[in-house]
Formats: structure tokens, C-alpha cells, sequence
């Protein structure tokens, strides 16, 4: 049985007891309050909560009207029957319009039960509608505390019928400098603030033409004058027919990051410049002290060497004396050797005067000289001279691989490979030795060896990578665009 909390306003026991045998012949089981004065009705409502009253039209001191107004006053909705003897249409539709549920003439009450139930059965859909209500403003309370306190910019933006913000979080004010207010005030503000060079992008975000599973970045004014860039991160919103109708977004201000980013571009580009520059005096500086060593003290010490053998000639000497100058000849002319072979490792004289290949034969004979380290050069395609700069840093490239293998590699065998192919230019210097591992080198002032070839290289927007691993030998491989050098041209 289902039981029913009733507010019976009614004087007549008979008529209550009909009522209330009525409701249980239907399966109902009545929990109610009989009342007949305003002050009773008050008590019973506040005493609640019920599921229906029913009330007689006109009692001696009260009645539905008077019950209604209670009612309404009190904020309960709880559904309203008039049960009451013949009544004329002007009494039964002002109580409609005051909220009475339905009525019924007692002498008939065929109708009774039904229009109860149809009254239960409309409470409790008012009922559940009225939780989803309270559910969604709840929800949306929730949202809207979550974007009012965000730090990122929280929006909608409308497109149609016209364009304007629906909502901007409240962050508008610090990160942009407006207000919510001004931007619902005045809907062309969002074209008038955003950077001239980003305003097709925003037009085009506006017509559908941006992708948007990618974040956006834009550059807006701030209302101080300031640029701010943003990322925004946008969700298209469509109608039943497809049309993108708005734009719901979060931004989020990322200007000191672009900032930070710009700076070490310029940082980068700077050093690189810088060690250009370096790169390049130092090699001026090597081909000028060569060049010094070469012929000034080279020719001094020849100048020396001939004096000397002259004055043995005109002096007549003893034993003692020419065994003394003949020592003194050889002594310069060891130190010729030595300034000429100094003045060779600072410049080669083929580097300039021959190219890369015939440079490196060299300095590879050299290496297996004073190593004994078996090493061949292998070379293809190689048949035109390059720029003095790209010789130059590929020359300074082996030279530091040999340096390194003669020092840390303790190798029985060595290979440098040049090769041009697939408009690259590709020398690898490899060797059977102890190995190492790369990814433990430590940037340190003690071994700038490894960095300064990248960095020439780097300088050549080329490739430089080490492969080597503990007990496997080591290759070094450098790989350089074969571009149009300027120069270019002069045959090996
Ligand atoms: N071919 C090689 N075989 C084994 N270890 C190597 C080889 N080349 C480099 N290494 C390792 O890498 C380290 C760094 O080499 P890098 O040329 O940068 O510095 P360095 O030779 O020690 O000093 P320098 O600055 O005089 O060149 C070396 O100390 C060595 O441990
Ligand atoms: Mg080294």
C-alpha cells in the first residue's frame, strides 16, 4: 500500500471519512492532518513535508482561497485538490489561477482518485525537474567559480547573429589590461586589440578556417600598449546543422616565455658569431706566424748557417774550433728543421696550396710516422677545391680525430673516409681502439677538442656525431651540405 501524508481542510467528519475510505479502495494508506482554521493549516504545513492537500471550498471561518494564499506564501508547492460541494465557475477559476490543482464536486467523486493521482504523478515530475535544475545551476556555479578564479583566460565567443564574447572570465583584467564589461560593451574590441600581423588568423579562426586540435598563438595589445602573446587552446562549437556558431577557448599569457625564447635565439646566433670570429683569427693568426716562422726566422737561421760557413772558411782554425763550428752548423740546421716543421703543423702549406686531399695525405703520413698507427685515406667524388673557411674547418676536424686517436685511443689501425654523395660531403675518422662513451663527455675547459669540431661544423650548418662505445673504437662522422661554395671551381 502506499502510504500518503495528507492536510485535510475540512469541518464535515463524514465527508473526510468518505475521502479517506476512497484513497484506501484505491490502495492508498492515509497518514493525515484534519484542520479548519488558518492558524491550524500554518501548524500543519510547517509540520510537513506532504504529499497533497485537499481542501474543502468554504468552511465557517476558512477556506480554499485563504489556504491557497497560505500556501503560496509559504514557498511549498505540494499539490492543491478543492473537494467541495457544487461550486460555479467564477470560484473555481480564480482558484486555478492560484494554484489549485484541480477540483472536484463532492456528490460525484468518480474523478476523485485519478485527478489525485495525475496531481501526485505532476508533483513528482515538477519535483525532478526541479532537482536537474538545482543540479545544473549547481554544476554551473561550479564552472563559473572555477573560471572566475582561474589565471588562464576562460571564454565564449559568439558568431552568430553576431560576434561578440558571451563569457570572459574575469583574468581579462590582468593579463589584458579590459574587463569583462568593456569586451561585452563593445564587441569590435577583440579586432581593435589583436596584433595587425594576427588579424587575418583571427578572422580565419572566425570563418572556421583554423584547425583547431592545435594550439593557437596571438599576439595582443595590452590596454598599457604592452604585446602579449597568448595560447589558445579553442573547442568549435556547432549547431544542430553544422554551422560553427562559437568558439569556447582558454588562454593562457605566454609572453615571457616567447620572450625567454627570442632572447636565446639572439643569445645563440651571438655565440655563434662570436666563435666564428674566433675560429677565424685563429687561423689567421696560425697562417701569419707560419708564415713568420717560415720565412723570417727560416731565413735568419739560413742567413746564420751561411756566416758561419763562411767565417770557418776564412779563419784558420784548429781541430777543436772547426769540430766546434761544424757542431754549431748542425745545431742550426736541426732548428731550421724544427721552425719549418712548426711552421708546417700551424698552416700546411698544401692546405693552401693543393686542397683538402693532398693536406690530409700529408698530415696522414705524418700521423703513421710518428704513431705507427697503420691508417689509410679513402676518397670519391672528391675532384674540386672547396672555400679556404671549409677546408680550413674540415682540415682542423681530422687533425683533431688523429690528435685524439694517437692520445686516448691506443689503435693498431686507422681510416679517414671523404665521400660526396646525396649533396653531402661526409669525411669519417675511425679507429680500432679503446672506445669511449660519448654521452659521459662533460663540457670542461680540460677537453674542448670534440666541442670546437661541432662547433666548426655547426658553423658549416653541418652534421657532427661521435659513435664509439668502451672496448669498439670510435668514429667520428661530420657531414657537410654540399652547397655552391663561392670558389668553387678549381680542380685538385
Ligand atoms: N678516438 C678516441 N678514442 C678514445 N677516446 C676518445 C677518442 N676521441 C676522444 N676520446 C675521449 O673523449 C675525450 C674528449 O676528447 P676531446 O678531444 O674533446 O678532449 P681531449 O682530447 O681530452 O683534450 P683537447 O681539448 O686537447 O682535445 C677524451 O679525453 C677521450 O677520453
Ligand atoms: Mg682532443
Amino acid at each position: 500500500m502506499q502510504k500518503l501524508r495528507i492536510i485535510i481542510v475540512e469541518d464535515s467528519e463524514d465527508d473526510t471519512m468518505l475521502m479517506l475510505h476512497e484513497l484506501q479502495q484505491a490502495g492508498y494508506k492515509s497518514d493525515y492532518i484534519r484542520v479548519q482554521t488558518a492558524g491550524a493549516f500554518k501548524d500543519a504545513l510547517h509540520n510537513g513535508p506532504w504529499d497533497l492537500i485537499i481542501s474543502d471550498h468554504a468552511l465557517p471561518n476558512f477556506g480554499a482561497p485563504e489556504a491557497l494564499d497560505i500556501l503560496n506564501k509559504s514557498n511549498n508547492d505540494c499539490p492543491f485538490i478543492i473537494v467541495s460541494n457544487a461550486i460555479g465557475e467564477d470560484v473555481a477559476v480564480p482558484a486555478m489561477k492560484a494554484g489549485a490543482h484541480d477540483y472536484i464536486i463532492k456528490n460525484n467523486l468518480t474523478r476523485f482518485i485519478p485527478v489525485i493521482e495525475r496531481a501526485l504523478q505532476d508533483s513528482e515530475a515538477r519535483n525532478d525537474r526541479k532537482k536537474v535544475k538545482r543540479a545544473l545551476r549547481e554544476s554551473e556555479e561550479r564552472f563559473r567559480r572555477l573560471a572566475e578564479n582561474a589565471q588562464d583566460l576562460i571564454y565564449r565567443f559568439s558568431l552568430v547573429p553576431e560576434r561578440r564574447f558571451e563569457y570572459v572570465s574575469p583574468s581579462a583584467r590582468e593579463l589584458i589590461g579590459y574587463t569583462p564589461e568593456e569586451h561585452y560593451a563593445n564587441p569590435k574590441l577583440i579586432c581593435e586589440i589583436v596584433h595587425p600581423e594576427d588579424s587575418d588568423l583571427l578572422k580565419d579562426l572566425f570563418l572556421g578556417k583554423v584547425e583547431l586540435s592545435q594550439p593557437l598563438t596571438l599576439r595582443w595589445y595590452h590596454k598599457d600598449g604592452s604585446i602579449i602573446w597568448f595560447e589558445h587552446r579553442n573547442v568549435p562549437i556547432y549547431d544542430e546543422e553544422g554551422i560553427l556558431i562559437a568558439i569556447e577557448g582558454i588562454a593562457r599569457d605566454i609572453t615571457e616565455r616567447v620572450l625567454n625564447e627570442q632572447q636565446l635565439k639572439t643569445n645563440h646566433a651571438q655565440i655563434e658569431a662570436l666563435s666564428n670570429r674566433i675560429l677565424n683569427a685563429m687561423e689567421d693568426e696560425r697562417s701569419r706566424l707560419a708564415r713568420e716562422l717560415h720565412d723570417e726566422l727560416g731565413q735568419a737561421l739560413t742567413a746564420v748557417k751561411l756566416d758561419i760557413q763562411l767565417l770557418g772558411d776564412q779563419v784558420p782554425a784548429t781541430q777543436a774550433l772547426n769540430q766546434r763550428l761544424n757542431q754549431t752548423i748542425e745545431l742550426v740546421d736541426y732548428t731550421i728543421n724544427l721552425v719549418r716543421r712548426q711552421s708546417i703543423s700551424l698552416r700546411p702549406p698544401a692546405l693552401d696550396d693543393m686542397g683538402l686531399l693532398p693536406a690530409i695525405d700529408e698530415m696522414v703520413r705524418g700521423f703513421m710516422n710518428r704513431t705507427g698507427i697503420d691508417t689509410i685515406v679513402q676518397s670519391s667524388g672528391f675532384s674540386k677545391r672547396l672555400p679556404r673557411p671549409v677546408e680550413t674547418a674540415l682540415y682542423r676536424c681530422v687533425q683533431e680525430s688523429l690528435t685524439n686517436i694517437a692520445r686516448h685511443a691506443q689503435a693498431k689501425k686507422a681510416k679517414v673516409s671523404l665521400k660526396r654523395e646525396n649533396g653531402l660531403l661526409s669525411i669519417s675518422i675511425n679507429d680500432d681502439g679503446v672506445g669511449f662513451d660519448p654521452e659521459e663527455q662533460k663540457i670542461s675547459a680540460a677537453s674542448i677538442g670534440l666541442t670546437g669540431m661541432q662547433e666548426r661544423i655547426k658553423l658549416l650548418a653541418g652534421e657532427f656525431t661521435i659513435e664509439s662505445s668502451i672496448g669498439h673504437g670510435t668514429t667520428v662522422v661530420i657531414k657537410v651540405p654540399w652547397k655552391n661554395w663561392p670558389g668553387e671551381g678549381k680542380k685538385l
